[in-house]
């Protein structure tokens, strides 16, 4: 099979392809990103001198220059995870999440449409953030209406109908997956827990938005990419499979779990972390809770989780510690700039 990986110098994608290349030697793949703040190609090291495996640097924004990518690539799957991502950057900066998530997806699109061969089958990994926000019951499903919050979610919700549309009309081969929050190895220490990690390990204030009552489903990274080959191996075309990790947290008891597994790694005193924890003004259109019914993608493609949530919090904390160096060499400049920006955003300071 020729794979097609779209953003795999993020932190979904290079999991992706650091689980998948080596142990798929019969497969080829083409990765493509255009290398924004948020991706670090250095993620891919271990990759170098693999055979099975290229980069190319690509804007999915630019049409031709994507048209041109597919037809040189040439491929079987095409998995698209490439888009700006950050929610708080979608509120500060709409812009490019929907240049880069509806255009790029629909660019994308048409560069899979116009090819002669039209068997490619098109893996669309998308977000349970569409769907907006639950009470305090209750369990996103794959019909549940999409009501998004956040210009984020908004973009992501424009492309998944892009992709459904062009699966209806065109009989282009397509899934999606809604997957909900992930935590791991590599992620951009400006989402919760690697920021919350980085913030202890430094003695900095830890940001929690309004009451720290929200909700989120945490997923470790690795079973999203074994969701993911679950539904290329053993979904249908034209589906979307909600994909959870069954383990829903308040953002406040995250953080505190986090402060104890810091401290204990450390040797310091949980007090020490836990009185960073400061309460500053929430997100606007925050989305209170998140929880995904998975029982569809179980059924049919025979996936489950199989990190526990204390082996997966256990290992990113193991992982962030022993990988100081990664998350210095990525914080520096532009991310400074950000963190403070958002941080005096949130506290008027
Ligand atoms: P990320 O921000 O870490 O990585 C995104 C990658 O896409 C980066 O390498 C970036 O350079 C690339 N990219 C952005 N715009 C591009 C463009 N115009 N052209 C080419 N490449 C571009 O994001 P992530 O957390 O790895 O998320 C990957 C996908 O998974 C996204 O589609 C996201 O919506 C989805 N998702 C993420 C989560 C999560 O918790 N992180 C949960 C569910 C779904
Ligand atoms: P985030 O990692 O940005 O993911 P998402 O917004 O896609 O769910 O945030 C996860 C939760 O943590 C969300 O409810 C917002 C909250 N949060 C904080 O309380 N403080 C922070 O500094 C960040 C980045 C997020």
């Amino acid at each position: 099979m020729r794979v097609l990986v779209t953003g795999g110098a993020g932190f979904i994608g290079s999991n992706f392809l650091l689980e998948s290349v080596p142990v798929r030697p019969q497969d080829h793949f083409v990765n493509v990103d255009a290398l924004t703040y948020a991706a670090n190609i250095q993620n891919l090291d271990a990759l170098r001198g693999a055979t099975n495996y290229e980069f190319h640097r690509l804007d999915l924004r630019d049409r031709e220059e994507t048209v041109r990518t597919v037809e040189r690539a040439a491929p079987d799957v095409v998995i698209h995870f490439a888009a700006e991502s950050h929610v708080d950057r979608s509120i500060l900066g709409p812009a490019a999440f929907i240049e880069s998530n509806i255009l790029g997806t629909f660019h994308l699109l048409e560069a899979i449409r116009t090819r002669p061969s039209g068997s490619v089958l098109f893996h669309h990994v998308s977000t349970d953030e569409v769907y907006g926000s639950l009470g305090p019951t209750g369990h996103f499903v794959e019909t549940t209406p999409y009501d998004p919050s956040s210009p984020y979610s908004a973009s992501k919700a424009a492309s998944d109908h892009l992709v459904r549309a062009y699966h209806r009309t065109y009989g282009l081969r397509t899934r999606v997956t809604n997957c909900s929050n992930n935590y791991g190895p590599f992620q951009f220490p400006e989402k919760l827990i690697p920021l919350m990690i980085r913030n202890a390990l430094a003695g900095l204030p830890l940001p929690v938005y309004g009451k720290g009552d929200n909700v989120r489903d945490w997923l470790y990274v690795s079973d999203h990419v074994s969701a993911i080959w679950a539904v290329i191996e053993r979904g249908r075309d034209g589906e979307t499979y909600n994909v959870g990790g069954n383990n829903e947290s308040t953002n406040l008891a995250l953080v505190e779990r986090l402060c104890r597994s810091v401290a204990r790694a450390t040797g310091r005193a949980d007090e020490e972390l836990l009185r960073l924890i400061t309460f500053v003004k929430d997100r606007p259109g925050h989305d209170h809770r998140y929880a995904i019914d998975a029982d569809k993608i179980k059924r049919e493609c025979g996936w489950s989780p199989t990190e526990t949530p204390e082996s997966g919090l256990a290992r990113t904390v193991d992982w962030y510690l022993s990988h100081q160096d990664w998350v210095a060499s990525i914080t520096s400049g532009e991310y400074k700039k950000w963190l403070e920006m958002n941080y005096s955003e949130r506290t008027g300071s």
